[in-house]
């Protein structure tokens, strides 16, 4: 083999994380979501555990802030389990806090669901929701929310009803933290100016309306970007905070 292609090829390996590909996960059930549902879906492969641990890392800091309630367990939402890559490594992070914890895994796809509640149902403390999240209502807030959602491949007034909730789910001091393939917004808006040239609807103005929503968000609750160049695709993990 090429030394260029043996090269990607250890670093696809490394950035796949494992957790998605095991027996018990449901074989190759994470690729069958894809075929299934390419939009809601939004990816090619599972997140990489260098993902993971970026965008979990605010879990670390809960309990520093102000308005932590001391007899109130941490809560965390994850939105878009998936099969459940970055579940795993939020639990392991979990399980090092000295605080007790619940964790909401929301996930729409009724076939990751039954994959999540494989994995995870020996955790009490984690509780897997099939479910919508931007209709998700649990009548508390939490102290960090993860999203692995695939915003640029959603539709635009779903994206603003999402974060909408977000800022409504998330507590005064909580954080939340989603990510972005690095370059894809760019490729898409170029692609959806070709496109329009040729139909009569207007994509890539729906698509750039999108692509305002999130600037917006991170641009009043912003407090960090960093990229993660080991995952299939290399992303972009922002992180807010709310106040
Ligand atoms: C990019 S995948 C990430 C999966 C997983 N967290 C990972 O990193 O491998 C996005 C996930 O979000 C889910 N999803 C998309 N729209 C959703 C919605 N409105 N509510 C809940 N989950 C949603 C998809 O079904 C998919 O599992």
């Amino acid at each position: 083999m090429h030394h260029r292609s043996l090269c990607l090829t250890i670093i696809l390996l490394f950035s796949v994380n494992t957790t998605c590909l095991s027996k018990e996960s449901g074989f190759l059930s994470f690729w069958m979501g894809v075929l299934r549902n390419p939009e809601q879906v939004g990816a090619i492969a599972p997140g990489s555990p260098f993902l993971a641990k970026e965008i979990s890392k605010h879990i670390d800091t809960v309990g520093m802030q102000d308005s932590f309630e001391i007899n109130q367990p941490v809560r965390i939402l994850e939105a878009g389990g998936g099969c459940g890559a970055l579940t795993a490594d939020i639990e392991k992070r979990l399980a090092h806090i000295d605080k007790s914890y619940l964790l909401d895994v929301i996930e729409i796809d009724p076939d990751y669901c039954e994959v999540l509640v494989a994995k995870f149902s020996h955790n009490p403390n984690i509780h897997i929701h099939c479910a919508d999240v931007s209709t998700w209502n649990p009548g508390y807030q939490y102290d960090v929310i993860i999203s692995s959602l695939p915003f640029t491949s959603l539709p635009s007034d779903l994206v603003i009803r999402i974060v909408e909730q977000f800022k409504k789910l998330a507590k005064k001091e909580g954080f939340i933290s989603y990510f972005e393939y690095i370059l894809l917004a760019d490729v898409k808006s170029a692609y959806l100016g070709v496109k329009e040239l040729f139909v009569e609807e207007h994509p890539k103005k729906e698509f750039e309306k999108k692509v305002r929503i999130l600037s917006d968000f991170r641009r009043d609750f912003g407090i960090e970007s960093k990229h993660v160049l080991l995952n299939v695709m290399p992303a972009q993990i922002h992180h807010l905070k709310m106040y």
